[in-house]
């Protein structure tokens, strides 16, 4: 739910995102807020804060519209799917539609809430603009607060591009190589080691030679290596979370 469609469509139809939805394996639409507002005249979305304050707010019944029409249309997409015996989860069609609001006000995106939200047939996401949005609409529809980082856009469509290239990569087909996403930074708590690919010398630099030997197990222990000393220099707190588990996990054995 946006009240830039062209700005998300642009951002997600390209490259490997939109690859995925051009084969099927996953569906994106834009939905336009604007095509909800029941101020017919110009269209307006959006009017003065109660209680003073400067900019305007996006008011609640374009939105709670907009929400209602993609919550039929998910309902009508279900039951067609379970008509064809084709519904990909055990819950049926009852089962909540989550929804995510792009706000600073929430905590920041991890790669866990990532994978978490991969596991949804469907998501609803609301891209806020102005100063905010009426706290009654977002009361009554938002499941998930969602913020990408300790810094404030102009709106929720880069954030929500963010999120849904973010959770795209999880759903089975979008990589090539599903190996990808889970040798990633974060997956295992550490950021990724160096990678290196032809010529072996380049500019007077050497790909390490453990790397050319051969040898798996030499190449793991060296990438594990690495991954340690790159998240002690550049996440330090990451690095301390990564020996607390790894503490307990010896001690539970
Ligand atoms: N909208 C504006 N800034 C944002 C942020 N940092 N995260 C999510 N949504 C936002």
């Amino acid at each position: 739910m946006t009240l830039f469609p062209e700005m998300i469509e642009a951002g997600i139809k390209c490259g490997i995102t939109g690859k995925a939805i051009n084969k099927g394996i996953i569906e994106l639409e834009a939905v336009n807020i604007r095509d909800y507002t029941n101020e017919r005249k110009h269209l307006k979305v959006d009017d003065y804060i109660y209680g003073g304050g400067a900019g305007l707010l996006m008011q609640a019944q374009p939105i709670w519209d907009c929400y209602l029409d993609i919550l039929k249309r998910i309902r009508k997409d279900r039951e067609r799917q379970a008509a064809n015996g084709l519904t990909a989860n055990s819950h049926g069609n009852g089962k909540p539609v989550r929804v995510i609001y792009m706000t600073p006000q929430a905590e920041v995106l991890t790669q866990s809430k990532v994978t978490e939200l991969a596991g949804e047939e469907e998501l609803i996401i609301l891209c806020g603009h102005y100063e905010g949005v009426d706290e009654r609409v977002l009361e009554e529809i938002v499941t998930d607060n969602i913020s990408i980082g300790d810094y404030v856009l102009t709106g929720g469509e880069l954030p929500a591009m963010v999120l849904i290239d973010a959770v795209s990569r999880f759903v089975p087909g979008v990589l090539h190589n599903s190996e990808s996403a889970e040798t990633d930074s974060f997956q295992n708590g550490l950021l990724e080691y160096p990678q290196y690919s032809r010529p072996e010398i380049w500019n007077g630099k050497r790909v390490p030679g453990v790397l050319l030997a051969g040898d798996h197990e030499k190449v793991d222990e060296w990438r594990l290596d690495q991954s340690l000393k790159r998240t002690r220099e550049r996440r330090p707190e990451l690095y301390e979370a990564y020996v607390e588990k790894h503490r307990e996990k010896r001690e539970e054995m």
